[in-house]
């Protein structure tokens, strides 16, 4: 049953169509596409960038929550009554690519109270765009948990396949990685998917492509710098 008739945006430019099965592109609603568009132009200040940015990274994680397995409950209501529903199954946590995918971590701490979060630092090199790993602090037991991978830009693909390599060498299997990310491009989804078949994507639009400095085009510039510093 799909009860939803709200409006799907006709007049913009839309995301690429999800190529596979377990990558999930947002709905392209007027909403979520006010909302890249605020933080695509170059006129948005930072104040502002962050705000839109923080709406749709908690879109990304409510989404992504409905990946984690349930059981089912039944409650007492205050009618004196019954009913039965679900509960969240399981331990999750969050991991975010250090700088940007830190810009994520409040919002999965918004939707799930006291989350534990490990840190990865992945750098890009600004000329060769090659992925190199400096550090990762990681929760003891994730290899218990469910996990949310929180980075922003997906381009090459180089920092997020580092990120899950960290991940699965402590024993992080990919059906339990779900990946939460704003903007891919063509290439990094191909790049991630090739790599990694299992592991489930939730972005919330795939651009055209890569220009020759392996930026995401339209993109929205340099996320971290525009979050961070700018
Ligand atoms: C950005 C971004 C991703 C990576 C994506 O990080 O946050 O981690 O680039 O590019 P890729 O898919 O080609 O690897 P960057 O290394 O610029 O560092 P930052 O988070 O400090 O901005
Ligand atoms: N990192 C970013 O912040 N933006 C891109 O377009 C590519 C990598």
């Amino acid at each position: 049953m799909d009860s939803d008739d709200t409006p799907s945006n006709t007049n913009s430019e839309l995301s690429v169509p999800s190529p596979y099965d377990n990558v999930l592109v947002l709905r392209q609603t007027n909403q979520l596409i006010a909302l890249l568009t605020k933080i695509r132009s170059k006129e948005t200040k930072r104040g502002d960038f962050i705000f839109y940015s923080d709406r749709i990274i908690r879109l990304l994680v409510e989404a992504g929550l409905n990946y984690l397995p349930v059981t089912e409950v039944t409650v007492d209501t205050y009618t004196g009554n019954t009913y039965t529903g679900v509960q969240f199954e399981g331990k999750i946590c969050g991991v975010s690519v250090m700088r940007a995918g830190e810009s994520m971590e409040q919002g999965l701490r918004d939707c799930c109270r006291s989350v534990r979060i490990g840190k990865i630092l992945i750098q890009r090199d600004e000329e060769t765009s090659e992925a190199k790993l400096y550090y990762s602090k990681l929760p003891e037991d994730i290899a218990d948990r469910w996990v949310f991978l929180l980075d922003p830009m997906l381009a090459t693909g180089g920092s997020a396949i580092k990120a899950v390599e960290v991940l699965k060498k402590r024993g992080v299997s990919e059906e339990r990685i779900i990946f939460l990310n704003l903007i891919s491009s063509p290439e990094g989804i191909k790049h991630f998917r090739d790599t990694f078949p299992q592991l489930r994507v939730v972005t919330s639009f795939i651009d055209k492509g890569l220009n020759d400095k392996n930026f995401i085009v339209p993109g929205l510039g340099d996320f971290g710098d525009r979050y961070y510093t700018d």
